[in-house]
C-alpha cells in the first residue's frame, strides 16, 4: 500500500466504490443509477426515485404500487414519540428535533438484524415514511398545536405538504416540491453520506446512521446553507445593493452562501432545474421579492468568481421555491434531509454488501515524551 498526501478535507480522495450516483463537476452532470437527473425530474417521481437509488432498479408498477402502500402504512408517528417532541424547546431547531427523532425511532423497533433482508426493507420503509410526518409535526407542536395525521388519499409530496400547511395542496404545488425532493435525493459521496458511511459501517442500526447524517447535513457549508441563501437576499434587501454585497464579501474573503462546490466547476444541474420550479411558481402564484436580487446576485457573482468555478449550487434557488410553497425558513434543511434520506439508505445497503469499518489514519502533529505535572505544580 502507498501512502498518499494529506489532503485537507480528503478532498479528491477515493473512499469507496459506488453505483448509485454520478457527478461530472467540468460538464455539470448528475446521474442517478446512470440515468440522468434532469430526465427523473421531468418524467419520475420522488418514491420511485427513491426505490431506484435504495434497489438499484426503477420499480416495475406493481412493484412501486408496494412500496408506496407500505410507506403509506407506516407514516404515522407512536404517540411516544409525539410525546417526546412535546418536551422540545420550542426555539429549537428543526434539524435538531428531526436528528433527535430520527435517533429515537432506533428505541422502538428491534435492532441490528442487518443480515436479514426483511429488517434492511422495514427500515428503509419506515425512515422514508416518518421522517416527512416528524418533520411537519415539529412545526405545528413548537406553536402548540396538535399534528396533523397523515392523508391515506394523498401521495407522498401532496401528503408532505398538507401535513405541514393544514391545506390540501395545489397540484402544481405537490409536483414541485416532488421534484425538489427527486433533486435533493443523492449526491454521491458528500460530507453527510460520507458520515452515514462512517457510522453504517461500524454495523449499528439504520437510525443512527441516519440520525448521524442528519446532524452533518444541518451545517451552513452543507444543507444549511439554503436557509442562509435567504437571510443574505433579505440582507441584501435591493438589487442596487448586490454589487457592493458582492465585493464586500470578496474583500473579506468570506463566502457568499448558495455558491461554490466541492465538485463543481460550473452552474449546478439541479440549480438550473430548481430556478426553473421557481420561475413556474411565480408565473401561477405570484413574483417573489428577493427573485431580482438573487439573479443580480448570480450575474455579479459569476463575473468576479466564474473563473475559479464559483455558481450557484443546489441551495441558492431551492429556497426561493420552498417560500413560495409557503414553508418556513428553518425548515429547508430538514426538507433537504427528507429527499437525503433515500441517498443515505442506498449507501448504507451499499456499505453492508461490502463492508469494512472506517478508520482512517492521521498525521500527529503533537509533541511527544511530555513529562506528567501534577496539578499542585501547574502554573
Ligand atoms: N463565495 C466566495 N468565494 C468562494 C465561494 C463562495 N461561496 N466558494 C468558493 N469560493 C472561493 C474560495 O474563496 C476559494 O478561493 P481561493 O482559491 O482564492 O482561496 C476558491 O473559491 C475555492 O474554494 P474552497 O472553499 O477551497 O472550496 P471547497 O471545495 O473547500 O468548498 C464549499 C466548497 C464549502 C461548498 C464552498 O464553496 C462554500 O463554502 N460555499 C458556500 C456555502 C454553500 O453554499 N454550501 C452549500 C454547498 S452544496 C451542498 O452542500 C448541498
Amino acid at each position: 500500500m502507498t501512502l498518499c498526501d494529506y489532503r485537507p478535507g480528503l478532498e479528491g480522495i477515493p473512499a469507496t466504490e459506488s453505483s448509485i450516483s454520478h457527478v461530472d463537476g467540468k460538464e455539470g452532470i448528475l446521474e442517478y443509477r446512470g440515468i440522468r437527473i434532469e430526465e427523473l425530474a421531468q418524467k419520475g417521481t420522488f418514491l420511485e426515485t427513491a426505490y431506484l437509488l435504495i434497489w438499484g432498479g426503477l420499480p416495475t408498477k406493481p412493484e412501486l404500487d408496494a412500496f408506496k402502500d407500505e410507506i403509506q402504512h407506516h407514516r404515522r408517528l407512536k404517540y411516544r414519540i409525539r410525546d417526546m417532541m412535546k418536551c422540545f424547546p420550542e426555539s429549537g431547531h428543526p434539524m435538531d428535533a428531526l436528528q433527535a427523532c430520527a435517533a429515537a425511532l432506533g428505541l422502538f423497533y428491534s435492532r441490528r438484524a442487518l443480515e436479514n433482508p426483511a429488517y434492511i426493507q422495514a427500515a428503509v420503509v419506515r425512515l422514508l415514511a416518518k421522517i416527512p410526518t416528524m418533520v411537519a409535526a415539529f412545526k405545528l407542536m413548537r406553536k402548540g398545536n396538535d399534528p396533523v395525521q397523515p392523508r391515506d388519499d394523498l401521495d407522498y409530496a401532496a401528503n408532505f405538504l398538507y401535513m405541514l400547511n393544514e391545506e390540501e395542496p395545489d397540484p402544481l404545488a405537490a409536483r414541485i416540491f416532488d421534484v425538489c425532493l427527486t433533486l435533493h435525493a443523492e449526491h454521491t459521496i458528500n460530507a453527510s453520506t460520507f458520515s452515514a458511511m462512517v457510522t453504517a459501517s461500524t454495523l449499528t442500526d439504520p437510525y443512527a446512521v441516519v440520525a448521524s447524517a442528519v446532524g452533518t447535513l444541518a451545517g451552513p457549508l452543507h444543507g444549511g446553507a439554503n436557509e442562509e441563501v435567504i437571510a443574505m437576499l433579505q440582507e441584501i434587501g435591493s438589487v442596487d445593493n448586490v454589487r457592493p454585497y458582492v465585493e464586500d464579501r470578496i474583500a473579506r474573503k468570506a463566502k457568499i452562501m448558495g455558491f461554490g462546490h466541492r465538485v463543481y466547476k460550473v452552474k449546478d444541474p439541479r440549480a438550473v432545474i430548481l430556478q426553473g420550479l421557481a420561475e413556474q411558481l411565480f408565473d401561477k402564484f405570484g413574483q417573489d421579492e428577493y427573485y431580482a436580487i438573487a439573479l443580480e446576485l448570480e450575474t455579479a457573482v459569476t463575473e468576479r468568481l466564474g473563473g475559479k468555478g464559483v455558481y450557484p449550487n443546489v441551495d441558492f434557488y431551492s429556497g426561493l421555491v420552498y417560500r413560495k410553497l409557503g414553508i418556513p425558513t428553518d425548515l429547508f434543511t430538514p426538507i433537504f434531509a427528507i429527499a437525503r434520506v433515500a441517498g443515505w439508505l442506498a449507501h448504507w445497503k451499499e456499505q453492508l454488501a461490502e463492508n469494512r469499518i472506517f478508520r482512517p489514519t492521521q498525521i500527529y502533529t503533537g509533541p511527544h515524551k511530555q513529562p506528567y505535572v501534577s496539578v499542585a505544580d501547574r502554573i
